[in-house]
């Protein structure tokens, strides 16, 4: 029995010993084996420093040729508004206020062996007694703060007859104030294993998910390896990859509107946009000396896809935005989240150009197009290639970070899912 106790003792000793050694650079956070509320404080000398960075930032030579990135005039107004009127003390603030935000410690076990992953995460719990509980999970250049626009309607909707939902919005390794990874090898499947372990954690043994971009691609392999837990999705980033015979119908004149307006989608990507994913996921460290050094290199590093995937008729980026956006890579530096990609890769969601092989969803699927994404007129037949995809909606306004950017569009599909109980599956919930 004494033996037993020091073990156990000694045991506990050791990981707290661990866990209290996990941090995020520049930031003052912890982390423990339960949930700990977190405010974001960012080291004054280390704001004090990027401020001078980008004070002493030196240009390039512009010689104005378009689509080589970021214009002149963008790259000006963010370092002027940065130099002179950015004030991190009141954007800290307002994130703190506007989201209840946490850490912890899961433990996931993956292929028998067991893995210590900290987290940062947001969670606002409804006062619904029939609440649902809801996983979103962002993407790059994204991070928990897309979750901003939707999590007051998700938690407490304008009437009793839409779903309410419990939200989580955890930072993905590497990313916003979750530590990067000790070591290569984790990736997309580990980070569902984990964003499995924090809902179980937090008392959601059943959830639904809700994610675009890398959230999109994280809650494939989460619904496919945790069919139990993980009741019903929706992506608003469900990419699959044409094969050989969708092209030659193409190349024929037999593909339908549909199919030939998401294969050009998808090659002008591909060809004129997508040379940030062949860095980060072949050399991103060549890539981290530099950015990780310049805060305002990695803002234009952002920007430049930032830019191209929302609807210009909805919204444009402020330099506020374009900053605090930047911050949430640049404080903790972004090698661990470039490197994702090199992950992403090698567990197969992504194959050099193309798009990869995700694993077959089984639970139901709804999912939602905006025009300024890529995933945009996907039909669903293609689509029911990955899965149970059961609903498909196009909407005519809105790209890529459709909860930042189209709050009200996303919101209605979430409510229109979820709130078909049968269909979605979400009648398991019911008291
Ligand atoms: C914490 O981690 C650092 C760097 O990995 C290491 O040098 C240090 O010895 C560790 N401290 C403890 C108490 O484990
Ligand atoms: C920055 O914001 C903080 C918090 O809102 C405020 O107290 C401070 O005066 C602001 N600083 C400047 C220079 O405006
Ligand atoms: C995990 O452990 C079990 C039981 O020892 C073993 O049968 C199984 O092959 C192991 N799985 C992996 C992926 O190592
Ligand atoms: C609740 O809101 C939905 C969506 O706005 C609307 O369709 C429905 O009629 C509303 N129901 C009530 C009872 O107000
Ligand atoms: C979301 O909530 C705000 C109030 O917080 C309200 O003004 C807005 O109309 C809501 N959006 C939708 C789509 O219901």
């Amino acid at each position: 029995m004494l033996l037993l106790r020091l073990l156990t003792f000694g045991f506990g000793l050791l990981l707290c010993a661990v866990a209290d050694n996990i941090s995020v650079p520049n930031v003052d956070i912890t982390f423990h084996k339960s949930p700990k509320p977190f405010e974001i404080h960012v080291d004054r000398h280390f704001i004090e420093d990027t401020r001078q960075r980008v004070a002493n930032a030196r240009a390039p030579l512009f010689i104005g040729a378009r689509g080589d990135g970021p214009s002149t005039e963008i790259f000006s107004t963010v370092r002027d508004f940065w130099v002179n009127e950015y004030n991190w003390t009141a954007t800290e603030e307002s994130i703190n206020q506007k989201l209840e935000q946490f850490t912890t410690i899961v433990e996931p076990v993956i292929d028998n062996a067991s893995y210590l992953v900290p987290l940062h995460f947001v969670h606002h719990r409804s006062h619904r007694n029939d609440a649902i509980p809801l996983l979103f999970i962002h993407g790059w250049p994204g991070s928990f703060l897309e979750v901003s626009n939707i999590i007051g309607n998700l938690t407490n909707p304008p009437n009793a007859s839409l779903p309410a939902f419990h939200v989580v919005a955890p930072s993905i390794p590497g990313f916003g104030f979750s530590p990067t990874p000790q070591k290569p090898g984790f990736g997309p499947v580990e980070t569902s294993h984990a964003f499995n372990e924090l809902m179980c954690q937090l008392g959601y043994s059943k959830y639904v998910i809700q994610g675009g971009d890398f959230g999109g691609v994280i809650l494939r392999y989460q619904a496919h390896l945790f069919p139990k837990h993980v009741v019903s999705a929706l992506s608003n980033f469900w990419i699959i990859q044409p094969e050989v015979n969708d092209i030659r119908m193409l190349a024929e004149g037999l593909a339908t509107p549909d199919e030939v307006a998401y294969i050009n989608i998808l090659e002008t990507y591909i060809n004129q946009a997508s040379g940030y994913r062949l860095i980060q996921s072949t050399e991103p460290l060549t890539l981290a000396f530099s950015i990780t050094d310049s805060p305002l290199g990695n803002a234009m590093w952002m920007y430049a896809l930032m830019s191209k995937v929302i609807d210009p008729a909805i919204m444009v980026w402020t330099p506020e935005e374009i900053i605090t956006w930047s911050m949430m890579y640049y404080i903790q530096g972004p090698y661990g989240s470039m490197r994702f990609y090199k992950e992403v890769l090698s567990e197969g969601g992504l194959a050099a150009l193309d798009f990869g092989t995700l694993p077959l969803v089984e639970v139901p699927v709804a999912i939602s197009q905006f025009p300024y994404d890529i995933s945009f007129r996907m039909p669903l037949e293609w689509a029911k290639r990955g899965g149970n995809v059961l609903r498909r909606t196009v909407n005519t306004h809105g790209g890529h970070f459709a909860a930042y950017e189209v709050p009200g569009l996303l919101l209605n599909d979430i409510w229109s899912w979820f709130g078909d109980r049968e269909v979605s599956g979400t009648k398991v919930f019911r008291l």
